[in-house]
């Protein structure tokens, strides 16, 4: 294990997360409405993004600084070409004791093999409705609903385990919780419901299309009653629950209603190199360059470690106090 630096909030550094394109086969409309991710939009070009060499290289430096988790983002990952051979050399990196991948699904089918015999150790799937038409309704009508089923029993098949993530937008999905939360626990598997945030610029966020935790956690108990559990690990991001008298679990993520930046442990790379120290940060610090440009492990160490131990940053927990922040990083450059 590496160091352990802490930030001004005496926040250690734990989780890194990277994102390995900004492009997507999916247009949410909370995340990538297509009418601002259109054909013309400017992405970016293959010479802009980190190779596998250099993530591996800035994940290394990352472990000496105390991270021990890894996941890996987009936009959707399963886009990058050889995937599975960045995996790879991640999983070879003493200290790294789990690495995770998020994505739609899609692409599971063809990849959840090769992934898992690379060192993939556990899939995050989003899924936000089992009804096609809203589902299709959602992601800008690039897939139904059958396609994400198949990726998640692909990836369960390869023995990956899977987490399924559901955005909960009022008047859009929200009669979507109940069938969600029974299809899920009868197959057996950790579904999340995450309150819509206000990332990026684009996704036209209104308080009152969030629904609280409080009211997913009460619907659902009221047809499938449910019991708190402890969390896994400090400053996990998931509120965790279990349907009485079974061993299965459900989760709440509650950035909008219930904050967690008191013990916010990640840092997040966007594919073009930059750290990011927030989800919600508007400036990005450039280490792209650095590792272009011939500077040594130890310099490029010393940068991160003081952007580290200067962070501050707490967006959640004031969020209602300063929704007009200007020009956040889209999630689609950073991953959620
Ligand atoms: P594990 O506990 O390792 O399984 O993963 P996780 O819950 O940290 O990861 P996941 O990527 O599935 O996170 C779920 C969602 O929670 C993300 O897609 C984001 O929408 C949200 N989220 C994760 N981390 C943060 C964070 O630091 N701040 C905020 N506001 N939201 C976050
Ligand atoms: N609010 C909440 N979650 C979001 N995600 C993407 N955009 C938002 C948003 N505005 C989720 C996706 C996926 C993960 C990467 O982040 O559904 O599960
Ligand atoms: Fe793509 Fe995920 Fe964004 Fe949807 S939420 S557009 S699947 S990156
Ligand atoms: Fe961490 Fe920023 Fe999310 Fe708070 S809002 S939990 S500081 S990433």
């Amino acid at each position: 294990m590496g160091l352990q630096i802490a930030d001004q909030l005496n926040r250690p550094l734990r989780d890194l997360r990277i994102s390995v394109t900004d492009r997507c086969n999916f247009r949410c409309r909370y995340c990538m409405p297509e009418e601002i991710f259109g054909l013309d939009y400017p992405f970016l070009p293959k010479d802009k993004i980190l190779t596998f060499e250099e993530i591996t290289r800035l994940a290394e430096l990352f472990v000496s600084l105390g991270i021990t988790k890894l996941r890996i983002t987009g936009g959707e990952p399963l886009l990058r070409k050889d995937l599975p051979t960045l995996i790879r050399s991640l999983s070879h990196i003493e200290g790294v004791g789990d690495i995770a991948l998020t994505t739609n699904g899609v692409f599971l089918p063809k990849y959840a093999e090769e992934l898992r015999a690379a060192g993939l150790e556990r899939v995050t799937v989003s899924l936000d409705s089992l009804d096609d038409e809203r589902f299709r309704q959602m992601n800008g009508g690039k897939a139904g609903v059958q396609a994400v089923l198949d990726g998640i029993q692909a990836a369960a098949q390869a023995g990956l385990q899977v987490k399924i993530n559901m955005v909960v937008q009022k008047g859009v999905n929200d009669q979507d919780i109940l069938p969600m939360a029974a299809y899920f626990q009868e197959k057996k598997i950790n579904l999340r419901f995450i309150e819509f945030m206000d990332v990026g610029n684009t996704n036209g966020w209104k308080l009152d299309q969030v629904v609280p935790k409080q009211q997913i956690i009460d619907l659902i108990h009221e047809q499938m009653p449910l019991e708190p559990i402890e969390a896994r690990y400090k400053g996990e991001v998931a509120t965790r629950y279990r349907y009485q008298g079974t061993d299965q679990e459900v989760g709440m993520i509650s950035s909008v209603t219930d904050a967690f930046c008191s013990t916010c442990t990640r840092a997040r790379i966007s594919a073009e190199g930059s750290l990011y120290t927030c989800l919600f940060a508007s400036k990005g610090y450039e280490l792209r360059d650095m590792l272009r440009s011939g500077q040594t492990d130890d310099e490029i160490r010393a940068y991160i470690e003081r952007i580290w131990r200067g962070r501050t940053d707490r967006y959640s927990e004031e969020r209602l106090s300063h929704t007009q922040v200007s020009s956040k990083i889209e999630m689609s450059h950073i991953g959620g």
